[in-house]
């Protein structure tokens, strides 16, 4: 069973890094260091996914990844593809789009339609969280299994051929594919949601529903209440402490 995931998402499978790392030196000539993955996992973290397998017999309850994947028993999912991607920090044109570093999928696991689902989760987050308006990346010429999964499955457009692109001289097709169709209209989600709770609740009032008026986020819990004759200190913050209080009071004593 594979299970694709968010590298980023809660609980966190950052852990993951070094096996996708693994994945990716399997697979491709184009590696980088460790960090370079993290950075894109903390910069973007709804653009890079991964393809994991799950151990044989499940993951143990109650496990730091709960139901998906565990390592109270040692035992990690298999990492089995993955896609790296990030928003351009500068585009060239003047245009929010995404990018897609890297992806690869292990020989074990291909022609399942692992890499398509990877590329259109990343696509459709780099849409809805980004509002980017179009996704690119770069291929090997001679790369025919990417090209037509880019190209054939997905809808990818050649742009242009980039002439001696990788480091050992071979061309890249540099494509895009255009994602402004997979915007998400929030102001008319928020109008929809708003008209939602205003109906529940004439229904509520008018008795023709047995639903709870909608929470509308008033105080809750005791977080923040004083106790009887329980006194407010004023406590300084920020830049406005010197160095001496930042200093343990036990510390400065001996
Ligand atoms: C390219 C790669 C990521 C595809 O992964 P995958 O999970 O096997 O791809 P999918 O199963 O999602 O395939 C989707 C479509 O892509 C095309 N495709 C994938 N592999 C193909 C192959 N070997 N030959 C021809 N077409 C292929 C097909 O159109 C396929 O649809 P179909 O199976 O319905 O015919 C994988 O082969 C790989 O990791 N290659 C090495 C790393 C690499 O080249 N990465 C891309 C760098 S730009």
């Amino acid at each position: 069973m594979v299970d694709i995931v968010p590298l980023s998402s809660y609980p966190s499978y950052i852990d993951l890094l070094p096996s996708i790392q693994t994945c990716n030196i399997t697979n491709l000539p184009e590696n980088y260091f460790l960090k370079y993955y993290l950075y894109h996992a903390l910069t973007w973290p709804q653009l890079s996914f991964v393809a994991v397998v799950r151990p044989k017999n499940g993951y143990p309850a109650g496990g730091k990844f709960g139901g998906i994947a565990g390592d109270v028993s040692g035992q990690y999912p298999k990492v089995v593809g993955y896609v790296l991607a990030k928003m351009e920090e500068e585009p060239s044109d003047g245009m929010q789009h995404g990018h897609i570093t890297s992806i690869s999928v292990m020989r074990t696991h291909r022609r399942l339609g692992i890499a398509e689902r990877l590329m259109r989760m990343s696509q459709r987050a780099m849409a809805e969280s980004h509002r980017a308006n179009y996704v690119s990346l770069h291929v090997r010429v001679s790369n025919n299994a990417a090209l037509r999964l880019y190209r054939d499955t997905l809808g990818f457009e050649v742009e242009k051929v980039e002439s001696k692109y990788y480091a050992d001289g071979e061309d890249a097709y540099a494509m895009h594919l255009k994602l402004q169709d997979q915007w998400m209209d929030w102001k008319a989600v928020e109008k929809r949601d708003r008209e939602e709770r205003k109906k529940n609740k004439k229904e509520g009032e008018n008795g023709d529903d047995d639903e709870e008026d909608v929470d509308e986020g008033d105080e809750v819990g005791d977080l923040g209440k004083k106790e009887d004759g329980e006194k407010m200190v004023k406590v300084k913050m920020g830049r406005g402490l010197g160095v001496g209080d930042l200093v343990e009071k036990s510390d400065v004593q001996s």
